[in-house]
């Protein structure tokens, strides 16, 4: 593990024995399994002895470009360069690299010891061989490995989440509810019904033609907005969510660690009663 801030790589063992204390691990295995991890101070440090070297750097394109420069001058050809992008497109990712071939989108989702999804993408020129690698050692650890046929902007699952996002912007825009009320209705109807039923399944469900004549009705009526005036109101004023104390809704002391809370045991609960 390679960071470019001293404090987060000081951090590190005390943050996965956070989490694996979240996932329950016993407190006397927690130091058997971080002395598992080891950091190097540089990147040129970093043992090239590896299965697959993960880049989980900000989302920037230019900072993605100098790592993954840096990681190709030590990082032999043969090896697969797994990016954690979240909505950059792989092929910008790969831009500049010497072997473009070995850089594999893959995709995890937090909090990631929890949720069972990774998204596996190409970028344009992508060697197959190392998508179907990767896809095995995630299924091989476990996780419910999904692979894209080709590379887009925001895999799936944030083209989805997203998509939701900015109806709900479109709503408060419109004055139809409050952003608290959204909440409401995603948690106590969406929510609940999509962790057992996804939504072609539901399609099929009730029917395709039920499908058609709600989606003719309604499409037209929502959001292909590019602007978002409802954030930007509240980022002109200096709101940006629980980091500000304030944003869609009230973040008083306390709050954030609830909220990560809940959504650690909501998620259990889920996957204990599928
Ligand atoms: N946060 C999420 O929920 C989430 C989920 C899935 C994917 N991702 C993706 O993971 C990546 C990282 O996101 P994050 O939220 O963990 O960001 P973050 O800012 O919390 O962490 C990024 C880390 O990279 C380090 N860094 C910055 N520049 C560096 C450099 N040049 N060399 C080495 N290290 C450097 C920073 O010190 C920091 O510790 C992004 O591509 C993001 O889209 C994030």
């Amino acid at each position: 593990m390679y960071d470019a801030d001293p404090a987060t790589l000081a951090s590190l063992d005390e943050r996965v024995g956070r989490a694996l204390a979240r996932c329950g691990t016993p407190p006397g295995d927690v130091g058997v399994i971080t002395a598992r991890i080891t950091s190097a101070k540089n990147l040129a440090d970093l043992v090239p002895r590896v299965d697959a070297v993960i880049e989980a750097v900000p989302e920037r394109l230019d900072v993605k470009h100098l790592v993954l420069a840096a990681l190709e001058a030590k990082v032999p050809a043969v090896l697969p360069i797994w990016s954690n992008t979240s909505v950059l497109p792989l092929t910008e990712v790969a831009q500049g690299m010497q072997y473009p071939q070995r850089l594999v989108g893959v995709h995890w989702w937090n909090p990631p010891y929890l949720i069972p999804l990774v998204e596996v993408a190409p970028g344009a020129e992508t060697d197959a061989r190392f998508v179907q690698e990767a896809c095995d050692m995630l299924d091989g650890m476990g996780k419910a490995t999904v692979r894209l046929h080709r590379d887009v902007p925001g895999f799936i699952g944030n083209r989805l989440q997203f998509a939701l996002v900015r109806e709900a912007l479109h709503l408060l825009e419109q004055g139809v509810c409050d952003p608290g009320t959204i909440d409401t209705v995603v948690r106590a109807s969406l929510g609940l019904r999509w962790s057992a039923v996804g939504p072609m399944e539901n399609a099929d469900f009730i029917g395709l033609d039920l499908t058609k004549d709600i989606l003719d009705s309604l499409a037209p009526h929502l959001s292909a907005a590019g602007t978002f005036p409802a954030l930007d109101k509240h980022l002109s004023a200096g709101h940006r969510g629980r980091a500000s104390g304030g944003g869609l809704l009230d973040w008083p002391a306390g709050r954030g660690e609830e909220v990560a809370e809940r959504l650690d045991n909501g998620i259990r609960r889920n996957l204990l009663d599928p």
